[in-house]
């Protein structure tokens, strides 16, 4: 049991009851043991200096904690560590029109910032199914991505500051918010998406942007999943695209199982794009669509008549992982270079019809970023440990596939636990070294989110 903790926190603010212990020790995933020692809900960076100090005079582990949506294990606690919720530090603390910049608490939850932006007539365009719970600090630890990416990128993309409390109990302030700064290494860039293993993040500088125009969703019908790459291509060449997804008819089945929405066509397809554009270019989709049936490679579509059938159309898309979550689904995040996507697709459509001949498998994902989800489910005879083992054991050679094209083990989802052991498919011997390298440097005595990301 750590030393110290009851000096430093309030009741109020440290917990070491079973139900906290379960609940704030663990993400989305349902593999890994859950076993934190206490969880911790710090209200400001000097407490959060405090608690770091001591985990490393006393020599215990901290695993930060924000809104717990994540899909690799990054955020679960499972050796006594101390867990570190951002829930009471999650507070807009500056706005600035000029700048187009909001200054947040790392728990702010994602939801809320697009709310604020929206008041102030403005955009915060990160977005993904879990907007209503995941914060911003734990999108910034991740570098979450989602469904906007293709035309306005990943997290990291919309932060322009951070303040940081480093391995060692150090307040950094990345950045402040500048466009221009050519003085040297910037550090605000090793925080995104280092999985809380070198600091604890605390408080951001996001931008904003300009609020597109109304938008439209169109839901089509593609029966060979290799030509879901050229539709994509005959719509980027005619507008530019919001968001472009797809899922299968697997998927689509779930959903459907799960919540109370329609088909989106009549007859059933093997697979289903999701488009959405611009009110003001629909003509020219109109005229893409058609071309797309003239060639064979869509067989039907629907468009969008109110803000309600888009939203849900968009349900289909974004209900899956939700619908999936009851069968434990072994989660496959993968991501290839655009322009060698479509031999990839084959290579790894054959592998998983080869590889997991006997479980039920569901596709869906952002194919106009080259990522891919995969998620294989747990049949309900199997036991949780024996399926986990069975599809680990089966990974790389899905990997290969990804190494041997360059790509990514792990396109949004994070490595954490689920890909640590992998992390070598994608990232060289020496990317892997100075990683180690760099973790020595922020975190000297290994206490922040141990055995995540890197081996422990
Ligand atoms: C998604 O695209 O729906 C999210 O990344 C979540 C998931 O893959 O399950
Ligand atoms: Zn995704």
């Amino acid at each position: 049991m750590p030393h110290g903790l009851d000096e430093l926190f309030s009741a109020r603010a440290l917990k070491r009851d079973p139900d906290t212990l379960a609940q704030w020790g663990c993400d989305w995933t349902r593999s890994f043991t859950v076993a934190p020692s206490a969880v911790v809900f710090p209200e400001s960076v000097e407490e959060v200096v405090a608690l770091v100090r001591l985990a490393n005079e006393s020599a215990f582990a901290l695993v930060p904690s924000g809104g717990r949506t994540g899909l690799s294990g990054g955020a679960v606690a499972g050796n006594g560590e101390v867990v570190v919720s951002f829930d009471r530090m999650n507070r807009i603390l500056d706005f600035s029109e000029a700048d187009r910049l909001v200054r947040c608490q790392a728990g702010l939850v994602t939801g809320a910032l697009q709310a604020f932006a929206e008041e102030k007539g403005l955009y915060y365009p990160v977005d993904f199914a879990s907007s209503g719970s995941s914060q911003i600090g734990g999108n910034i630890s991740t570098n979450a991505g989602g469904i906007k990416v293709i035309r306005y990128g990943l997290t990291r993309d919309w932060v322009a500051g951070l303040k940081v409390v480093t391995g060692s109990g150090e307040v950094i302030d990345c950045n402040q918010g500048l466009v221009k700064n050519a003085t040297g290494y910037d550090l605000r860039h090793l925080f995104v998406g280092a999985e809380g293993t070198l600091g604890l993040v605390v408080e951001a500088q996001m931008r904003l942007t300009r609020a597109p125009a109304p938008q439209q969703v169109m839901v089509l019908g593609v029966p060979a999943f290799p030509d879901i790459l050229k539709v994509l291509a005959a719509f980027q060449a005619t507008l530019t695209l919001s968001a472009f997804e797809f899922f299968s008819e697997r998927a689509l089945t779930k959903v459907l199982a799960h919540r109370d929405l329609q088909r989106p066509l009549p007859e059933s397809v093997p697979f289903y794009a999701l488009l959405e554009f611009d009110e003001p270019d629909m003509d020219r989709a109109m005229s893409v669509f058609e071309r797309t049936v003239e060639e064979g490679w869509v067989t039907d579509g629907v468009l969008s008549q109110s803000e309600k059938q888009a939203a849900d159309l968009w349900a289909l898309r974004e209900g899956i992982s939700e619908s999936i979550a009851p069968y434990t689904p072994y989660k496959n995040d993968l991501s290839v270079r655009i322009s060698l996507m479509g031999e990839f697709i084959e290579e790894v459509d054959a592998l998983v019809a080869a590889s997991y001949p006997d479980f039920e498998v569901c596709w869906y994902g952002h194919i106009g970023d080259g990522n891919l989800h995969l998620n294989i489910l747990k049949p309900a005879d199997l036991d949780g440990e024996a399926f986990y083992e069975r599809c680990h054991a089966i990974s790389p050679k899905i990997f290969e596939a990804v190494r041997s094209r360059n790509g990514s083990i792990s396109a949004e989802h994070g490595v954490g636990l689920l890909k640590r052991d992998f992390l070598g498919f994608t990232r060289s011997e020496s990317d892997l070294a100075i990683m180690a390298a760099l973790k020595r440097v922020f975190d000297p005595n290994q206490v922040m989110n141990p055995g995540k990301l890197l081996p422990g």
